[in-house]
């Protein structure tokens, strides 16, 4: 069982179980599930960072915990996937972000997760029918830079990020930039540094939600170095990482890199166990 699943079922005192996924040669899948659900509310955990390889199982396990007796089916999913596909952004492209969301509409009967990418969508509730609850990760974010990194100066790489940044900022009590970014393809980004006195005397702690390629978290530091900054601290909530982007992001000049566990990784430093749980019990018990 993957963490935060197991300190999960640590904090809340629940019975837990794997669920086992076989792969059969012609490629299909049999989900197999404990037998003893009648009567059961089963909270399915996943996190969602390789999703199209996951949403059939996960179709496959709420269905057959439902035929098994269970009296409702959630998801703690602590990275929702395809929040960023939220609109057109070319002609023929699919909007992916409500039809996922539909997906889990259909497959679910509540959903628990850590600070969704909303953007242009400004609550989960214009894309679920479903109880929804979002675990903020804010508060876990302030406090470890407060202990870590006394002297931080938080930088949003992006518009996007000023959210997290501004929350963060304030509760940790330091000072804050946001960014201008372009990004002009999967691996192509630009952002633009102010002149900041803020940013010379402090220790950048650069705070963004997801690090998918890296490219933004590298042409972030790079920027940064070149007006003159001490080697940036890089937080991010869900540590996605595709292909050698935590490489090439430490490369790029990162003096650490931070990130929650809702997907495992070795930069994992911050947990999320108990707010998940917190989230679920706040869902089940209304
Ligand atoms: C988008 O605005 C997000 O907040 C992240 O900045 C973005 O997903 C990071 O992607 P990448 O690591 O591929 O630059």
């Amino acid at each position: 069982m993957a963490p935060p699943a197991r300190a999960m079922a640590n904090e809340a005192g629940s019975e837990s179980e794997d669920i086992e996924i076989h792969r059969f040669p012609d490629g299909e899948t049999l989900v197999t599930l404990p037998g003893n659900l009648s009567g059961c509310n089963v909270a399915i955990i996943s996190t969602l960072q390789n999703p199209d390889s996951l949403a059939l199982p996960l179709r496959f396990a709420a269905a057959t915990a439902r035929d098994l007796g269970a009296r409702k089916v959630g998801l703690v999913a602590p990275y929702l996937a395809y929040m960023r596909q939220d609109q057109r952004f070319s002609p023929g492209q699919a909007v992916s972000a409500p039809i996922f969301a539909q997906f889990l509409n259909e497959t679910f009967d509540w959903l628990v997760t850590a600070d969704p990418h909303l953007h242009r969508i400004k609550s989960l509730s214009e894309l679920f029918e479903i109880p929804t609850m979002c675990v903020r990760t804010a508060p876990l974010l302030a406090e470890w830079i407060a202990s870590h990194v006394p002297d931080a100066v938080l930088v949003g790489p992006d518009d996007e990020s000023r959210q997290w940044v501004e929350e963060i900022a304030k509760l940790a009590a330091r000072p804050m930039e946001v960014l201008d970014k372009e990004r002009s393809g999967d691996r192509n980004v630009e952002v633009s540094v102010p002149q900041s006195k803020a940013l010379i005397s402090g220790t950048p702690v650069i705070v963004d939600d997801i690090a998918s390629s890296g490219r933004t978290m590298m042409a972030t530091i790079k920027r940064l170095k070149e007006a003159g900054t001490t080697a940036p601290v890089c937080i991010v909530i869900h540590a996605v990482f595709s292909g050698t982007a935590y490489d090439d992001i430490t490369s790029a000049g990162a003096a650490q890199i931070v990130s929650t566990d809702s997907i495992p990784h070795a930069t994992n430093a911050i947990s999320l166990a108990s707010s998940l749980v917190d989230g679920v019990l706040g869902l089940t018990s209304r």
